[in-house]
């Protein structure tokens, strides 16, 4: 059967409908911009704010989050130490010689994990590989948020827009933005829904430069254009690339021993701009799932850890 993508096709697993989960996309066509990276403290920020977070990773050639997550876990019962995790899925890809089959497996994957999740969390947190397909296309049509992390660069600017060498003016869009405004219609078909997309400028320190400055005044003309909002993102920094194998992030207690992780000034520093991160996309956050979260942390604080805890340990 040759799946294709017109909205009825996709309705029941685009439509928000019968979702009361809030979907995060992290996506852009470009690779290496900081997908998975951003999704990653997304997801434990979210945790840390007791909301119940499951996650779905579309990238089934790389599978970073996965990997990611399950380093997670996996120094989690190492060092004994209590670390929150989402319910994740991943969506396993289809190597058979027909190409159509492929698409209505991984089709068929993704569907039936956004079913188990989308009544029962608060947010889904997709991650999508940096190629175009159908499932990436069907992942922007869902999105509640849509969130795009660009690196400072006219490279990355270049999946958005093209810009004249002269003047520097955006003279045409480009394909991925192309497909997102397709992504945006059908969600407003289907359910008449605006999807919030964020365009992240990561390494926000290069955006200082002479170059960083013409990236930034180009993506404001865009953003008005495509209608998207803009947002400082993480600066460059070693330790969100040291971080991968123990499944750690920045708002960790990094500073606590046990974690096993040398505690430095820029995690500090890179912990308050996650922060800000979170505020910027302005996400449905639960005040019952917080207030849960304090009390949880009280409770640790007094009674020691548990590993044994269902609230943190993943089935
Ligand atoms: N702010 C940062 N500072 C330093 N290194 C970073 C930062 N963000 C991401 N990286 C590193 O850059 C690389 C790419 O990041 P990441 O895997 O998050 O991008 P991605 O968009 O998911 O990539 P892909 O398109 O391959 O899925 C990784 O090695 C990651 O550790
Ligand atoms: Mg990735």
């Amino acid at each position: 059967m040759r799946l294709e993508s017109p909205a009825a096709a996709n309705a029941g697993v685009a439509s928000k409908g019968a979702r009361t989960s809030h979907v995060i996309v992290l996506a852009n066509e470009k690779g290496g911009s900081g997908k998975t990276t951003t999704a990653m403290h997304v997801i434990v920020a979210l945790l840390k704010a007791g909301q119940r977070v499951a996650t779905i990773d579309v990238d089934s050639r790389q599978r970073s989050l996965t990997r990611y997550i399950a380093n997670r876990r996996a120094w989690a019962k190492k060092v004994g130490v209590a670390l929150e995790l989402p319910d994740h899925h991943a969506v396993d890809r289809a190597d058979g010689r027909n190409m159509d089959e492929n698409d209505a497996a991984e089709f068929a994957a993704f569907a039936n994990a956004v079913t188990a999740v989308e009544h029962t969390h608060d947010f889904v947190v997709i991650d999508t590989p940096a190629t175009d397909s159908h499932l990436m296309r069907l992942a922007h049509a869902m999105a509640d948020t849509l969130v795009t992390p660009l690196n400072d660069s006219f490279v990355d600017f270049d999946v958005l827009a093209r810009i004249d060498p002269e003047s520097y003016e955006v003279t045409a869009t480009n394909h991925y933005a192309d497909v997102v405004t397709e992504a945006r219609r059908q969600r407003r078909i289907i359910e008449e829904a605006v999807a919030d997309w964020i365009v992240v400028c990561n390494r926000v320190g290069q955006f200082e430069t002479r170059n960083g400055r013409q990236v930034v005044e180009g993506l404001e003309i865009l953003s008005r254009r495509l209608g998207f909002r803009l947002s400082d993102g993480f600066s460059e920094r070693v330790i969100y690339r040291e971080l991968f194998p123990r499944g750690l992030t920045v708002l960790d207690a990094l500073e606590e021993p046990a974690l096993g992780q040398k505690a430095s000034l820029s995690h500090v520093s890179a912990r308050q701009e996650v922060r800000i991160l979170i505020d910027a996309l302005r996400l449905p956050i639960d005040e019952r799932g917080k207030r849960r979260a304090a009390a949880r942390a009280e409770w640790f604080r007094n009674a020691g850890q548990s590993l044994d805890d269902p609230e943190f340990v993943e089935k």
